[in-house]
């Protein structure tokens, strides 16, 4: 693992961004696994701005996100495809069709997750996967349990995780209980791992699940087991 300590979220999103240009300049056609929340939301404008400038090409880039909100369907503000759109696909020319996020409005999410599952083994598997992570050291939206879940799946959002997200709505009532999230299998089939946070509040969950035990009740830790990770951290 490269653990890499910055000290300001500038510097963490400008290496986060140039590592993924690097994943693209090295090979244009890659898979690029994609994450949303706060902590990506830097990394994104400064992709954005290599593309504006001209040094960085998206044209032939393929994405897959990694979870999105039960019910929430692209048009609605608070989906993470709105979310991506708006960061990211919207200000760089990626083709849209070859961007891809869990249908959160699937009637069986079951059916989605392994239909999302066999997309990215089409795809040839994740060249660069991109996460943050939660407090309780979600990835993805891969909540503490007993075990790691492999697959694509809709999961029960912890309280921990909406009362976080509620930031982001009107108020906590709005924050989707539930969401679809890639498994474990997926994010640590990925060729290489990019794991980015931010802020004072994050330091002990991510020491836990870099240098703590294996356990799915940090669920990050199984990162560990990863051959290729590199975490970037930064404490403002
Ligand atoms: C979002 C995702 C989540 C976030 C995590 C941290 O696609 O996968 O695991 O990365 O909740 O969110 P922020 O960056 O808002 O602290």
């Amino acid at each position: 693992m490269n653990f890499i300590t910055v000290k300001t979220y500038e510097e963490l999103s400008k290496k986060a961004a140039n590592i993924i240009a690097a994943q693209i300049i090295n090979k244009p056609n890659c898979v690029l696994g994609l994450a949303t929340g706060s902590t990506p939301v830097g990394t994104y404008d400064i992709l954005t701005k290599y593309y504006e400038d001209g040094v960085l090409d998206f044209s032939t880039v393929t994405s897959v996100n990694l979870d999105e909100y039960e019910g929430l369907d692209g048009a609605n503000d608070q989906s993470y495809r709105y979310f991506m759109n708006k960061n990211l696909f919207d200000r760089v020319n990626i083709n849209k069709n070859n961007t891809y996020v869990p249908n959160g409005c699937a009637t069986d999410l079951v059916k989605e997750g392994k239909d999302y599952d066999c997309l990215i083994k089409e795809l040839g598997g994740i060249d660069i996967q991109l996460l943050g992570i939660g407090l309780d050291g979600h990835i993805g939206f891969n909540e503490p349990e007993d075990f790691f879940t492999a697959e694509t799946h809709p999961v029960d959002l912890d309280p921990s995780t909406i009362k976080a997200n509620a930031r982001f709505f009107e108020d906590e009532s709005q924050v989707p209980k539930r969401a679809i999230t890639m498994g474990m299998m997926s994010i640590m089939q990925a060729k290489k791992i990019l794991l980015i946070a931010n802020s004072a509040s994050k330091k002990e969950i991510v020491e836990k699940a870099f240098y703590g035990p294996i356990t799915p009740l940090v669920p990050a830790s199984i990162l560990q087991l990863h051959p290729d990770v590199t975490v970037i951290f930064s404490e403002k």
